[in-house]
Formats: C-alpha cells, sequence, structure tokens
C-alpha cells in the first residue's frame, strides 16, 4: 500500500490517507509516518476503526510505550478502560457515564486546556501522542496544536542567546496548581516529583531546534523564580500567536499523532455534559532532555 501524504501548512500538520491502521503495519509504511511526523509534527489519519489493542499495536512500531501516569494518579478509581497502555481522554467515568463537575478525574482532565507537551514533567517525557477518536461532542472539543520550531526559528537572535543552556523545572503539580486544583495525596504527589528540562533541544527527527517549554514548566534554574516563570510565558505567548497554531476539529475515526518534542496542544472547550471519548497511548523518549542534544 502506498500512503500519501497532504500538508496542511509548507512544515506542519499533514494529512496521511491511503491506509488502515488496523491491519499490520508494513515497514515502508512505517518509515513513510514517521518521516511524516519528523517533518510535519503533527499528523491525522480519517476514518479508522481501531480497539484499544489494535491502537497499542500500532503505537509499539514507534516506541516503547510511556505507561499512563494518570492510573498512578487516581488509585482507588474505578477505571473504564482495561489496557494500561492506554490514557483515558474522555469525560467518562468508570461506568462509562459523564464525570461529574466536581469529580477528582474532571478536574484534573481540565488541565488539559493549558498549552503543554505530555509528561514533560516525567524524567524521561513522551515521545510521540497517538489520540484516537470515539465520540465526538456535537460542538467545540477541538485540539489545538502550536508548532515549536517554527516559533524557534522566529526569535530574535537575542532571545536564542539568551536561552542557550537553560534548564527549566517542570512539575505536574504546577499545572493543576494554577487551576486550584490541589487535592491530591501526599503519595500522588510524591510520586511525580519535579524535573529538569532544557528549555531548547534539538528535535532528534529533523535536527531542527525546537522550543520545549508547556504550563507543567514552573520556573528557570539558577534564575529567580518569578523571573523565569515571567520569561516561560512570555515564550508560551510567543509560540502559541495564530501563525504557529492549528486547530484540529474532530470526526470519529480520527487518529492524531503528535510529536512532543517539537509541539505544544491544548484542548479547546465544549458542553461536557456531551460525550467526549477519546483516548491516547503515548511513546517514551529515549532520554531526559538534559541527556540530549541541546
Ligand atoms: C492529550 C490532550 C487534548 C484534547 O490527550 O494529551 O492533551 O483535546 N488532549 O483532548
Ligand atoms: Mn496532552
Amino acid at each position: 500500500m502506498s500512503i500519501t501524504v497532504k500538508p496542511n501548512q509548507p512544515q506542519f500538520f499533514a494529512e496521511i490517507s491511503g491506509i488502515d491502521l488496523a491491519q499490520p503495519l508494513a515497514a515502508a509504511d512505517r518509515d513513510a509516518i514517521e518521516a511524516a511526523i519528523d517533518r510535519y509534527a503533527v499528523v491525522v489519519f480519517h476514518d479508522q476503526k481501531l480497539t484499544d489493542d489494535q491502537q497499542i499495536a500500532f503505537a509499539r512500531h514507534f516506541g516503547p510505550i510511556h505507561s499512563s501516569a494518570q492510573k498512578a494518579r487516581h488509585r482507588g478509581i474505578k477505571h473504564r478502560l482495561e489496557r494500561d497502555e492506554i490514557a483515558d481522554i474522555s469525560n467518562l467515568d468508570g461506568d462509562s457515564k459523564v464525570l461529574e463537575q466536581n469529580s477528582k478525574r474532571r478536574l484534573d482532565w481540565l488541565a488539559n486546556r493549558f498549552w503543554h507537551t505530555d509528561a514533560s514533567f516525567r524524567a524521561i517525557p513522551g515521545a510521540l501522542s497517538m489520540l484516537y477518536a470515539h465520540i465526538v461532542p456535537p460542538e467545540g472539543g477541538n485540539t489545538e496544536f502550536a508548532d515549536m520550531r517554527a516559533a524557534y526559528d522566529d526569535l530574535p537572535d537575542a532571545t536564542k542567546k539568551q536561552l542557550e543552556g537553560l534548564v527549566a523545572e517542570h512539575s505536574i503539580w504546577h499545572s493543576r496548581g494554577q487551576l486550584s486544583v490541589t487535592n491530591y495525596t501526599p503519595e500522588e504527589i510524591a510520586s511525580l516529583p519535579p524535573v529538569p528540562q532544557r528549555v531548547v533541544r534539538t528535535h532528534p527527527g529533523s535536527k531542527r531546534k525546537t522550543l520545549y517549554v508547556a504550563a507543567h514548566a514552573s520556573h528557570i534554574l539558577g534564575m529567580p523564580v518569578a523571573d523565569g516563570r515571567l520569561l516561560l510565558l512570555d515564550l508560551i505567548e510567543h509560540a502559541t500567536q495564530r501563525q504557529f497554531v492549528h486547530a484540529h476539529t474532530w470526526k470519529q475515526g480520527d487518529l492524531v499523532i503528535w510529536d512532543n518534542r517539537c509541539t505544544m496542544h491544548r484542548a479547546r472547550p465544549f458542553d461536557t455534559n456531551q460525550v467526549r471519548d477519546l483516548r491516547r497511548v503515548t511513546t517514551a523518549d529515549v532520554a531526559s532532555t538534559l541527556e540530549q542534544a541541546a
């Protein structure tokens, strides 16, 4: 089978067609998909029909799966989905009912509305996230993506110089704290301590430099917290100007893959009384960004 890659912008967000992802993946197609992700950072496949097992099997072709940190954070809560490899991005509880407004999982999930990159708060962060739409709400619920390589390229030289060698501290509790969601147990908090990550990194597949910041990034090591936080906010504001952003409007059967190493994303609002059932598998990066090229 030969796939077709149709870019939406010259270097960002492509649509891939001519492939059924439920079938075994041929090596040539795997390589063509990886090349498209390296170039465009975000790709979408429409009209797919995937079980959880098939979604996991497809993802495994691109690296080891990052086991779901979410599960550890919600011990004692009934889970809707069997497989630990799948992060439940839906607004459904363990009985497939729409989450109560004040439920712990709903409040935690709302943090996806911040600009972020997946699992930057873990020492070994996420590489590729693959989000598959089972049920989409009638209105809203877009996901937006920001091109962090283009955003880096567009920085003034003086800013690029200023960012050289900087390391930010990322913590999931920082992003949750901004929503005043703090009802976590000491055990949950201890399970995800803050981690350092480079602010600028080289994207391995394209060798392009990219910004690596997110709502999880709280401050810059070696700088007063306030100065570092303001710098991070400026960088996020810069990177999310409309020319760097693509909004994806979901259709049932869409699988979107994004490269967390060179993008940010955020969920957009919808009527959360309506069902939105999206499920994600994420591959693990090779190491902390500190152990990778600056
Ligand atoms: C995610 C995420 C955004 C959305 O799956 O990591 O942030 O629109 N999703 O659901
Ligand atoms: Mn996310």
